[in-house]
């Protein structure tokens, strides 16, 4: 990485993994987004010029005398009518401001190369300083193009002038093409999220706030506008995903000149941000994909993660959680049969779940309180985790770091630690309150329990769980609004237990999948999706969970036949096949499993197990598919070299036989052989299409598969079939 600082009057024009950005920064200005999209191909400084021309709004009438300009961060003065980059004030003043550019840094991997006004890049960071005089603040903004083209941007501020200054808002927006007319976002509750919702771009904003002080159920997740219709595997998209575990904005807004943009940031409470002088406020990254189809998109954020040095590098393994086989009911001996049960099937990692802390025999009571009950535990858990151990598994212990019970001991020592603002205590939400990790001694003290815990016991992996919404969450003793605060600190919560305990493991636990999103992926290794593992919920949460976040990093567990969350009694081949896609586990009582369940389930790890590293290593592809009845996805290796795919039957077809259905994403000039693999017993009341042959299945090509198709085999709802391709040699 070498890094270049060019003067505050260029266009750059970065480009990689497909897509280009091209960055008007002349003049002084603050850097406008002149194309993000499909890549431009080598571009001239006559041609950027041109391009740059060519995007300039002509004057309409009743609107400023001059173009309106755009930047990445939108400026008020320069006409922008819509969501302005920064809102802030000191006393009232300085509130509209404008920026100028005094350096531009731009680190990239290889050279840059320039022609007149022109630099052109690869993958790069660039950092705009800026200033506004007047009005006393600087502005650092950055931007960056990742490898498989991703764009990440995020803006802090300076208080420079005297006197506080107030920061209110700071987004950071990309423009759209007039051709984006149709919102993809999300919706959600607990134990059922990321519900894709659509409708059209009209005048006026989509804004999506999430003010429950954490990513939430029902967060956007990624918000995307795209060309009618757009879908998996065509229709251009451009969306943005806000990296932030706390109340975060996204939108997409439309102006009546038919402007349009789509951007983000964190979501400030009153009176936040007051910025002393000399003090900045850096906002969380706004990551932006574009895409030709959703999986392009997609890919864009999983190359990104995948190349992180964080992600997880070692197979994932396979994980038994306690929860919803023993809930509260801690006994060592049953413990200990349910861990032998699991070493059986072949599980690698065993999960002890909440209620083993001081206290704790209902959800009522003993948060905080982080040593050992030893009414429950005489021994410590040692004894547990010795014989964890001894059968060749991990073993992983859950926490809810920041909440406090009232009854607890720590909620009786440092009744001053509860969030809380107007002297009153908050109302309780799974019977539980805050605990204000934003002050000093409340995050050490919690620090301090967790290492010790970690210190005295062999253990691989938390289960991090944070299962109430932030409300009235002020900090003691002033009641002045601490959301923002608690944010960072949890952060730096999870970063300091990695830094001390090397290794371990952190998963995102939020009530199930209320904190999925970038800012904690930086320092957590996977996310439990949800509290339901219904599969039928489950193919919809996992496939659009999977927008975000490659398969490897979504806590995929088989439940009991029954499931906990709907009552639904569903097959285990349908529980297991959907789990399978993911990262692998089980969350159902062992003991109650027959024979021939776990003979079934064994088969299932191995297989998991046997492909893992093609299911959590290839491309997601998921075929675009007109009945809600049936859903085709699956894991192409990055060399095209095979590929398994699963037809999820989630309901009863209106037709029967049904017709063809698509394999995309193949070597399209590569002959494949695909066949129908059988893990466990055969499921019942299936009639195979001739393709099957004896099982050897048929010989197409990537190009055939993925346009002209095969018949769907006759399945009963409910059900996965399995499919394997593979490349024939030639
Ligand atoms: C919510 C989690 O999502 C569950 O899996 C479980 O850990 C419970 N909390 C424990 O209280």
């Amino acid at each position: 990485m070498t890094t270049t600082a060019l003067p505050a009057d260029v266009f750059l024009h970065l480009t990689a993994g497909g897509v280009s950005v091209v960055l008007d920064a002349t003049t002084g200005r603050l850097p406008a987004v002149v194309h993000w999209g499909a890549s431009l191909g080598a571009q001239t400084a006559d041609s950027v010029d041109a391009l740059t021309v060519a995007a300039e709004e002509p004057a309409a009438g009743n609107v400023v005398d001059q173009a309106v300009r755009v930047a990445l961060l939108p400026e008020h003065h320069a006409g922008w009518e819509g969501r302005p980059g920064v809102v802030g004030h000191r006393a009232g003043a300085d509130w509209s401001l404008l920026f100028t550019v005094a350096s531009i840094d731009v680190e990239a991997e290889g050279s840059l190369r320039q022609d007149g006004r022109l630099v052109e890049t690869g993958p790069a960071a660039v950092t705009f300083r800026a200033r506004d005089e007047i009005g006393g603040v600087d502005l650092a903004l950055e931007v960056e193009l990742l490898a498989g083209g991703l764009v990440r941007t995020r803006a802090a501020v300076t208080n420079v002038g005297s006197g506080v200054y107030e920061v209110s808002e700071l987004n950071v927006a990309l423009p759209l093409p007039t051709r984006a007319r149709e919102i993809l976002d999300f919706a959600g509750r607990w134990s059922k999220e990321r519900i894709p919702q659509r409708r059209e771009l009209v005048v006026g904003s989509h804004l999506r706030e999430g003010r429950k002080g954490r990513t939430g159920p029902d967060a956007a997740t990624v918000l995307s506008v795209g060309v009618p219709g757009f879908g998996f595997r065509q229709g251009e998209v451009w969306g943005v995903h806000v990296g932030f575990s706390g109340n975060h904005r996204h939108y997409a807004e439309r102006l009546s000149t038919g402007a349009q943009v789509v951007g983000g940031g964190e979501l400030l409470l009153a009176g936040e941000i007051l910025l002393d002088e000399g003090q900045s406020y850096l906002g969380p990254w706004v990551y932006a994909s574009y895409g030709d189809g959703l999986d392009d998109q997609a890919h864009r954020f999983h190359r990104y993660l995948r190349a992180r040095p964080t992600h997880p590098r070692r197979p994932r393994p396979v994980t038994l959680n306690v929860w919803e086989a023993v809930y509260f009911d801690h006994d060592l001996d049953r413990l200990i049969g349910l861990a032998d049960r699991a070493a059986a099937v072949g599980v690698e990692r065993f999960v002890l779940d909440d209620g083993w802390f001081a206290g704790r025999r209902d959800d009522t009571r003993g948060l905080g309180d982080w040593t050992v009950d030893r009414d429950v535990w005489p021994d410590g858990l040692g004894p547990l985790i010795d014989h964890v151990r001894g059968l060749g598994m991990e073993f992983g212990l859950w926490f809810e770091p920041e909440m406090v019970s009232e009854d607890s001991e720590l909620a009786r020592a440092h009744p001053d630690w509860i969030m809380q603002t107007g002297g009153r205590l908050p109302l309780r939400s799974r019977h539980q309150q805050v605990l204000d990790l934003g002050i000093a001694a409340a995050y050490e003290h919690i620090l301090e329990r967790m290492s010790a815990i970690l210190a005295e016991y062999d253990i691989a992996y938390i289960k991090w769980d944070h299962n109430r919404d932030l409300i009235d969450a002020g900090t003691p003793p002033t009641g002045r609004a601490g959301v923002h605060e608690q944010t960072l600190a949890a952060y730096r919560l999870m970063d300091a237990l990695k830094a001390r305990f090397p290794g371990l493991e952190i998963e995102s636990c939020s009530s199930g999948g209320a904190r999925v999103d970038l800012g904690v992926l930086e320092r957590t290794d996977r996310v439990w999706v949800s509290d339901c593992v219904d599969p039928l919920e489950r193919q919809q949460m996992n496939r659009w969970t999977m927008q975000l976040l490659p398969p490897e990093l979504l806590g995929s567990h088989v439940g009991s036949p029954v499931n906990h969350t709907t009552g639904r009694d569903l097959a285990l081949s349908f529980r297991a096949g959907t789990a399978v896609f993911g990262h692998f586990g089980i969350e159902w009582d062992l003991a109650r499993a027959t024979d021939a369940d776990l003979d079934d389930l064994t088969e299932w790890v191995d297989f998991h197990i046997r492909h893992r590293e093609l299911l959590h290593g290839g491309d997601l592809v998921r075929a675009d598919q007109v009945d809600p009845a049936f859903q085709v996805y699956g894991s192409v290796a990055p060399d095209g070299s095979e590929a398994l795919f699963f037809l999820a039957f989630l309901g009863r077809p209106n037709e029967s036989p049904h017709g063809r259905f698509t394999l995309p994403g193949l070597d399209g000039d590569a002959p494949y052989r695909v066949r129908p693999v059988t893990v466990g017993a055969a499921d019942p009341g299936r009639t195979d299409p001739r393709w099957y042959g004896d099982g050897t299945g048929t010989v197409l090509t990537g190009r055939v598969l993925a346009t002209a198709g095969l018949q769907l085999p006759l399945s009963l709802p409910e059900r996965v079939v399995v499919l394997h391709a593979s490349r024939i040699a030639g």
